[in-house]
């Protein structure tokens, strides 16, 4: 259950603890406070009383709440969380984000994105749409992925990613506000960090801040924890900043290392993880930005 809720929310175990003791402390907070004001009132205890007290309860859950979620540091959670309610009990439809995802291989993961956003779009639903992918290989697999969903791409070369823009300006034009990257391998220049602030994330192949950094992409990074003799991998999803996979992480998830696995074998279970989890953390991730 408390996985659910870490990828429900795009929470990390921590904060995922922090907002829970704030529901609680804020549901106890605003009953107490209901309590309190109801003996203000002469109201015979009964149905009627039952009634009021529920309503009053109802107001002032949100006030509870928002304030308690001060000194836990969740203030912006619950504003989120909370916009989200007053949008659906309108009847608002949140507004969804242009997603271009960045990916140098296969695109397993692109796909699997691709395929949660067209099931969310069939239903009316759906905090992304994922208008762009770009790639810096001409023969990597992403681009027939994109080709098969009809979405564009853009084919970057590293002199003008690295060095130049970033192609910040391409981006911004074609209206793209958030960015994944699935399996993208050069690192992301200042430049592109900084037109995106907290709208950049990624996936990595390992529980992160362990076989992270430079160098360590793919099958590398399943080869290092094998030879660590390490029992666990799994993934990390994080916000990206301008050092190799140290940003803040939003979510990880774990899988076992057995003595028979080869790095082929765990690349499989990772894989098996990420298609599991990439998609609906986005998903969960954006529409909490949204109702912000
Ligand atoms: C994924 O396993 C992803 O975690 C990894 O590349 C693979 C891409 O697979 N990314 C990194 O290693 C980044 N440091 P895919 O092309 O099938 O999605």
């Amino acid at each position: 259950m408390f996985e659910k809720l870490k990828r429900h929310w795009g929470v990390n175990g921590f904060n995922l603890m922090l907002i829970l003791t704030t529901f609680a402390f804020g549901g106890s907070l605003c009953g107490y406070a209901a309590r309190r004001l109801l003996l203000l009132v002469n109201i015979e205890k009964g149905l009627i009383w039952i009634l009021i007290y529920l309503l009053t309860v109802t107001i002032l859950w949100p006030f509870a709440v928002l304030l308690v979620s001060i000194p836990f540091g969740q203030f912006n959670f619950f504003k989120g969380y909370l916009n989200k309610i007053k949008k659906r009990l309108g009847g608002q439809n949140l507004p969804r984000r242009s997603v271009a995802i960045f990916a140098s291989g296969a695109g397993s993961n692109a796909e699997k994105i691709i395929q949660l956003m067209e099931i969310a779009e069939k239903a009316g639903k759906g905090s992304f749409k994922v208008n762009l992918i770009v790639c810096n290989k001409p023969t990597a697999g992403v681009l027939s992925i994109a080709a098969n969903h009809q979405i564009d791409t853009l084919l970057i070369e590293k002199e003008q990613f690295l060095n130049a823009d970033g192609y910040v300006a391409e981006l911004t034009s074609r209206g793209i506000d958030f960015v994944v990257l699935a399996g993208f391998l050069w690192k992301i220049p200042a430049t592109l960090i900084k037109a995106f602030p907290n709208n950049i994330i990624n996936i990595h192949p390992a529980l992160l801040p362990k076989y992270g950094g430079k160098g360590m992409y793919g099958d590398k990074v399943h080869q290092a924890v094998i030879a660590a003799g390490e029992k666990e991998s799994g993934i990390t999803i994080h916000y990206v900043d301008e050092i190799y996979d140290h940003g803040n992480i939003i979510f990880q998830a774990k899988c076992s290392v057995e003595q028979n696995d080869t790095s082929a074998t765990l690349a499989q279970k990772i894989h098996q993880l990420e298609h599991q989890h990439y998609p609906e953390v986005i998903e969960n991730l954006l529409q909490m930005q949204n109702s912000r």
